[in-house]
């Protein structure tokens, strides 16, 4: 069978900057609340009108091009991401319109922070089995919109942020290129990190009582969802090496989701890797969810953080809860 591996990354963030201090004027925060506990010190928000969609669009524009490729050559596209432009359609399908491709499958993945590399899986299995030989995958979220940015929403909305990342995964050597993906999931723990509304066991999905109650907003158990993510990072790391004969000496970076700095600095430590070898720009963008790996990697190549031959760990933990892993040989 023949490899697959990505040969094109690009990244959209919106130009609006949004600093802690700003966020102190509209709840009752501090900016060394969020520096120590999260790491972040600014992250970009949308201007009205700017869905997921136009993210994920700017990002893959860059990733075809970087591909050496045109958007008439992608033959099937993954977009991840939970906040899509409307209920439905998802955005897969706005992006196939906007970039004028021909009536190619889109699919929509709905795994959150691990979409990304959720959506990345599909490429994988599907380039290796020669079933298409271009595939574009996409994460991209506008968090902004759907946040309550008063007091009463602080510990979730000061950590979340806007902006897209993408991908484009084509043949390769075997051997070569994403070796494996390592895919969990563990429904129990669903409402621990979750939008509730609209909800299709609800009639009406979204009504006044329900925004009033703030049911349309994420809610997050942060100290469940950092607990669990401190455990399962390492563990699908490490699940990803042994399953290709390789120890933690072998990785020349680890790019995990970048769900907040305090996360990111305990994977390091039980990893027991050097602190530079998992790489951190949650500083700069926050958490944006399911676009925050691909626009980490993308920074990566950009900045010759990553080299040919270099053992890469893509790792994400999320809503759901999910987590996953993507070894590469780059
Ligand atoms: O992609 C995955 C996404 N989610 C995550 O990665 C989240 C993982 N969890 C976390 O990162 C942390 O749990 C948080 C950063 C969300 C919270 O940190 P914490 O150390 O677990 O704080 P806490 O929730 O236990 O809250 C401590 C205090 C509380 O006050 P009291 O009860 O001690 O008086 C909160 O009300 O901090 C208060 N607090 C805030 N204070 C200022 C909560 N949010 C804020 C805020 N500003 N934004």
């Amino acid at each position: 069978m023949r490899g697959a591996k990505i040969l094109g990354t690009g990244r959209a963030l919106p130009p609006h900057v949004v600093t802690n201090a700003y966020l102190t004027t509209l709840m009752d925060t501090t900016e060394e609340w969020i520096v120590q506990r999260t790491g972040i010190r600014e992250r970009r928000f949308v201007d009205p009108g700017t869905g997921a969609s136009d993210l994920g669009v700017t990002a893959a524009r860059l990733a075809i091009e970087r591909a050496g490729l045109t958007p008439k050559d992608i033959q099937f596209l993954v977009f991840a991401t939970l906040s899509p432009d409307m209920f439905f359609p998802g955005c897969g399908v706005l992006v196939q319109e906007k970039m004028g491709m021909d009536t190619i499958g889109a699919l929509d993945v709905r795994t959150q922070c691990t979409g990304f590399l959720y959506g990345l899986s599909v490429a994988e299995a599907y380039v290796k089995a020669g079933f298409y030989d271009y595939v574009l995958v996409i994460g991209a979220e506008v968090q902004s919109t759907g946040m309550d940015l008063s007091t009463a929403g602080r510990d979730v909305s000061v950590i979340f942020g806007d902006g897209g990342g993408a991908a484009v995964v084509g043949p390769s050597d075997p051997g070569r290129g994403i070796l494996s993906s390592h895919l969990h999931s563990e429904g129990k723990y669903a409402r621990e990190l979750m939008a509730e509304a609209p909800a299709s066991i609800e009639h009406p999905r979204i009504s006044k009582e329900m925004i009033d109650a703030g049911r349309h907003y994420g809610t997050m158990n942060g100290r469940y969802v950092f607990t669990h993510a401190v455990r399962r990072f390492p563990e699908v790391i490490r699940e990803a090496l042994e399953a290709n004969g390789m120890t933690l000496s072998d990785l020349s970076i680890v790019i995990p989701h970048q769900a907040n700095l305090r996360i990111t600095q305990a994977v390091a430590k039980a990893l027991e890797v050097q602190p530079e070898k998992v790489f951190s720009n949650i500083e700069k963008y926050g958490n944006t969810t399911a676009a925050s790996i691909p626009i980490a990697l993308d920074e990566c190549v950009e900045e010759g953080r990553i080299r040919e031959g270099d053992i890469v760990c893509l790792a994400a933990f999320g809503s759901g809860f999910t987590w996953a892993s993507t070894l590469i040989r780059w």
